[in-house]
């Protein structure tokens, strides 16, 4: 089954999750464009939902299936959040931000009862750290935060648009991708990273996903923290 497929099931899987009535997370990334797309037919049908979308994309194609959405400034308990990963290990750490939007995605999943991933099943893996970390700094301490992340024994890159110019996320900032190779403490480089002045943000989520549902063909492989 191709990759969209899989996609496609991880994100409908997470559809029994969601109940009438709740405040609901809406991730980023392509397995969660088909969660906010399969959420909109939900709200046709008669669902009464709310949106807290973790980017201005996600918004937009919330926005554009006609799911009402509300913001962290009048809503600071959210029920369910989905969202997708780059890598799943079998504590549900995961690394995110290959899209570019983990600092809203973390704020997000840190004020929600529930995380549920979604992800086709090449995602997971044993240990973390194959899938360069993304790491958003602000731009004037990107080539400091560089040096530091080096000399912790990861090769640093300037996140790119296409056109050769530094990316810039939602919030204004710079990536740097971070290529560790196997992560052998993921907690103890989260916290060498956040106390790194000038990080925003990095796409270690510990603690955060309560269930991954991870699509292999047509099965779904439930994993719960
Ligand atoms: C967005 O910033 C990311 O955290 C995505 O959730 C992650 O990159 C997974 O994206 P895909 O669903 O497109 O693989």
């Amino acid at each position: 089954m191709a990759n969209d497929q899989e996609k496609e099931a991880a994100a409908r899987a997470s559809l029994r999750f969601i109940q009438d009535g709740q405040v609901v997370g809406l991730g980023t990334g392509s397995t969660a464009a088909y969660f906010i797309k399969l959420l909109g037919e939900q709200v046709k049908q008669g669902m009464r939902i709310r949106g807290i979308p973790t980017s201005d994309r996600s918004r937009d194609l919330a926005m554009s299936q006609g799911i009402p959405l509300t913001t962290l400034d009048e809503c600071q308990d959210i029920a369910v959040t989905v969202d997708g990963a780059d890598e799943v290990d079998p504590q549900l750490r995961l690394i995110k931000g290959g899209g570019g939007a983990m600092l809203r995605e973390k704020i997000v999943a840190s004020a929600t009862k529930q995380m549920i991933v979604v992800a086709d099943a090449s995602k997971r893996v044993e240990r973390l750290g194959k899938f360069p970390l993304p790491v958003e700094v602000i731009k004037f301490a990107k080539a400091l935060i560089a040096k530091r992340i080096s000399a912790l024994g990861a090769q640093v890159n300037l996140r790119r648009n296409s056109d050769g110019s530094p990316y810039i996320t939602d919030e204004n900032n710079h990536i740097l991708d971070c290529r560790f190779g196997e992560i052998r403490d993921a907690d103890q480089l989260g916290r060498q990273l956040s106390e790194m002045p000038g990080v925003v943000e990095h796409g270690l989520f510990i603690g955060m996903a309560s269930v991954a549902l991870l699509a292999r063909g047509s099965e779904i492989i439930e994993l719960r923290r």
